[in-house]
């Protein structure tokens, strides 16, 4: 089965009151509630996790490697400042996708530069908490698209069908 790690950076644990004109009303269980559905129906199994501490973000991409195939990742502040939380996702080498609640093209300049952008397959920016939603739908089927495929079966004669073999004889 396929497994998903969702991670949600600093202040993320705020959703719902922190600059609602900026992030909205939804907090943050509302969204991984979304999630977990979205997971279930997909039959995809996964990880949400929220942390403030960039080492243990680091910490986890580490170990995603092994348990899981690909990563959501909302960064949020460290999106601008961390080169560790990059090599992380470029070390695990399991396709990532970037995502951020609001545009962050729009907003302040120090917010225009992602550090992880480069070592990410894409990212969803401004969406609110369909940005999510958009996110697991794109981890999903870049981690579905790596998924070793079952041996083709060898091109082989159609059979004939039964009666056909029956008229021949
Ligand atoms: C954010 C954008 C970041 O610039 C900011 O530091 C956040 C949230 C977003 O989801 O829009 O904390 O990642």
């Amino acid at each position: 089965m396929i497994h998903i790690l969702v991670i949600h950076g600093p202040n993320l644990q705020l959703l719902g009151t922190r600059q609602p004109s900026v992030y909205g009303r939804q907090d943050l269980e509302s969204i991984n509630r979304q999630l977990r559905q979205q997971a279930s129906q997909a039959g995809v199994g996964l990880t949400i996790v929220q942390s403030n501490h960039e080492g243990q973000i680091v910490e986890l991409i580490g170990r995603a490697k092994r348990t899981s195939q690909a990563l959501v990742i909302n960064p949020a502040a460290y999106t601008h400042t961390s080169v560790a939380v990059r090599d992380a996702i470029e070390a695990a080498g399991i396709p990532a996708v970037e995502v951020h609640l609001s545009n962050i093209y729009a907003r302040e300049s120090f917010r225009h530069q992602s550090l992880i952008a480069p070592v990410c397959r894409g990212q969803v920016s401004g969406f609110g908490a369909a940005s999510y939603r958009l996110g697991l739908e794109a981890a999903i089927e870049l981690a579905r698209a790596a998924e070793p495929q079952p041996p083709a079966r060898s091109a082989s004669r159609p059979r004939r069908s039964a009666a056909t073999s029956r008229r021949r004889h």
